[in-house]
């Protein structure tokens, strides 16, 4: 591992976040039915979390001097609510994995500022999105950010979804 794997690493994560502010902003426009509001209000409400993992991404890129990528991840394709939960699901675990596996190759290189609390709280509250269509974001918790943010966040935004606490959809 040399300081321009891990740019280049960085850079397929930054592309991810990217296509995951694409992939929240388009959903959101093609959630359907009756529970079109909530589901749109929840993806729209991702859209300015998964920037700030990439504004923290391509920041940290620049820093280790590499070049930012801008092109983003494809979205995968989704047609109905149920499809589009679970292709974020699976995003969201993805993302899991390639920041666990970036903690690991940023501490090799003395470079141990990725860690970050945002996979598990984004694990967590994603969590596999069920047969029946059922929004897989029951006992959601405020939002910390993205990996090892540098700075403090403003006070946790407190968001609550419209149907806060009521369980299924
Ligand atoms: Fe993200």
């Amino acid at each position: 591992m040399d300081k321009q794997t891990l740019i280049n690493h960085l850079n397929g994560d930054l592309a991810g976040e990217l296509g995951a502010i694409i992939q929240y902003l388009t959903y959101a426009a093609k959630a359907s039915g009756p529970f079109r509001p909530q589901l749109s209000a929840f993806f729209l409400a991702e859209v300015a979390d998964e920037q700030l993992h990439a504004q923290f991404l391509a920041n940290k890129i620049v820093s280790l001097g590499g070049e930012p990528t801008t092109t983003p991840r494809p979205v995968p394709a989704a047609r109905t609510n149920k499809e589009m939960l679970q292709a974020i699901y699976a995003a969201e675990k993805q993302a899991t994995a390639d920041y666990t596996q970036r903690a690991k190759e940023a501490e090799e290189l003395g470079e141990g500022v990725l860690h970050g609390d945002r996979e598990d709280d984004e694990e967590e509250r994603l969590q596999p999105a069920h047969e029946d269509g059922e929004l897989p974001v029951r006992g959601r918790r405020p939002h910390r950010g993205g990996p090892g943010r540098e700075e403090p966040r403003p006070a946790p935004d407190g968001r609550e979804r419209p149907e806060s606490g009521r369980g299924e959809l």
